[in-house]
């Protein structure tokens, strides 16, 4: 099994610090500092799409493989914020024309990209398909309450994709995920029948921070342990671009030097399911993510949920 093929789109409206800064009252100054944000992109109503985010992530993955879309068995839409909540993967079969294809979306919040591609990878493994694109799409700025200076800071759009196939080799080294509901009420985005509609982001900042600098590296070290590798022995870590903060804490208690340390969170904030390829696809793009490296990628968020994937590249 192999974890190819890359692709990445943002939506062309850029949200800088300073605007924000006019609406509600904070500062470039503090959202960098807490975060490393500088900027964000967002979807603007009217114009755009999860859906069209999500094919031109999946155009390009599949392009970078040269494996066309009519090969592709299965796509897995790893989002919470589909255009359709009967979910949006049909729309990426019949746009990208993968006629051959079931689809499904997959909700997991900011750990829906690395559970899709750990159950792409039960799909490949069972032996009952050959080619699977994972995508992670998200547009949060539909749902953020842009008065909300804890949340409205942070978030940002975004799609990112990649292929899982059959191989020779089996590169997935290592995974772990999991879940804890009892923390369900620090991080939601939940149904308000007074509404008729969904209350906009709520999160409990300090609490979720807590629980990732915890869960992170924990996580990490089983997947290492499990697979006998140390630290140093991987190339990138891809954790979910939720605050730079985080990144360097994991770094610090790991021992990883940070130059190891994938981020792009300055220039597109926190995508949700899409942070996590999106970073990928920016560094493989770029040439300093190479095949045959080994990354190690950690989504956590909300549910509570957590998991890890280590796989060599390409
Ligand atoms: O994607 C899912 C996973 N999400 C995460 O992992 C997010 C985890 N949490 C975080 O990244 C951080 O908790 C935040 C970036 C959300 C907040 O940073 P913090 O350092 O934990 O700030 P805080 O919530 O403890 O707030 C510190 C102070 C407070 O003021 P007082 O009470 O000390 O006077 C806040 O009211 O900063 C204030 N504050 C702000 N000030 C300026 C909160 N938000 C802002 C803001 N601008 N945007």
């Amino acid at each position: 099994m192999r974890i190819w093929g890359h692709g990445g789109a943002l939506p062309p409206q850029i949200i800088t610090n300073e605007q924000l800064a006019q609406q509600v009252d904070t500062s470039d100054e503090w959202i960098v500092t807490r975060t490393g944000i500088k900027e964000r992109r967002v979807v603007v109503n009217g114009s755009g799409s999860l859906v069209a985010l999500a094919l031109e992530a999946s155009r390009q993955a599949l392009a970078s493989t040269g494996v066309a879309p009519i090969e592709v068995d299965l796509i897995l839409l790893t989002s919470s914020t589909p255009d359709d909540l009967f979910g949006s993967a049909a729309q990426i079969q019949q746009g990208l024309g993968a006629y051959r294809s079931v689809a499904f979306d997959l909700t997991a919040a900011c750990s829906g990209f690395v559970f899709g591609v750990i159950t792409a990878a039960q799909f490949i493994r069972s032996g009952t398909f050959r080619h699977i694109l994972v995508v992670g799409a998200d547009v949060l700025s539909r749902w953020v309450d842009w008065q909300d200076r804890g949340t409205c800071i942070l978030f940002g759009d975004g799609a990112g994709a990649v292929l899982v196939s059959s191989h020779s080799r089996d590169n997935l080294l290592g995974f772990a995920m999991a879940t804890d509901g009892k923390g369900g009420g620090l991080l939601n985005l939940p149904y308000a029948p007074d509404r008729s509609g969904f209350a906009p982001i709520f999160m409990n900042g300090k609490e979720v921070y807590r629980f990732a600098v915890t869960k992170v590296p924990e996580t990490i070290e089983e997947i290492l342990a499990k697979s006998h590798h140390q630290p140093q022995d991987v190339d990138w870590y891809i954790l979910h671009q939720a605050n730079q903060r985080i990144m360097d804490a994991v770094a610090l208690r790991l021992g990883v030097a940070p130059h190891k340390m994938v981020s792009n969170i300055a220039q597109v904030g926190n995508t949700s399911a899409a942070s996590i390829p999106l970073a990928l696809d920016d560094y493989a793009r770029s040439g300093q993510i190479k095949p045959g490296d080994k990354i190690m990628a950690v989504g956590f968020g909300a549910g509570l949920s957590w998991g890890g994937v280590l796989f060599q590249w390409g």
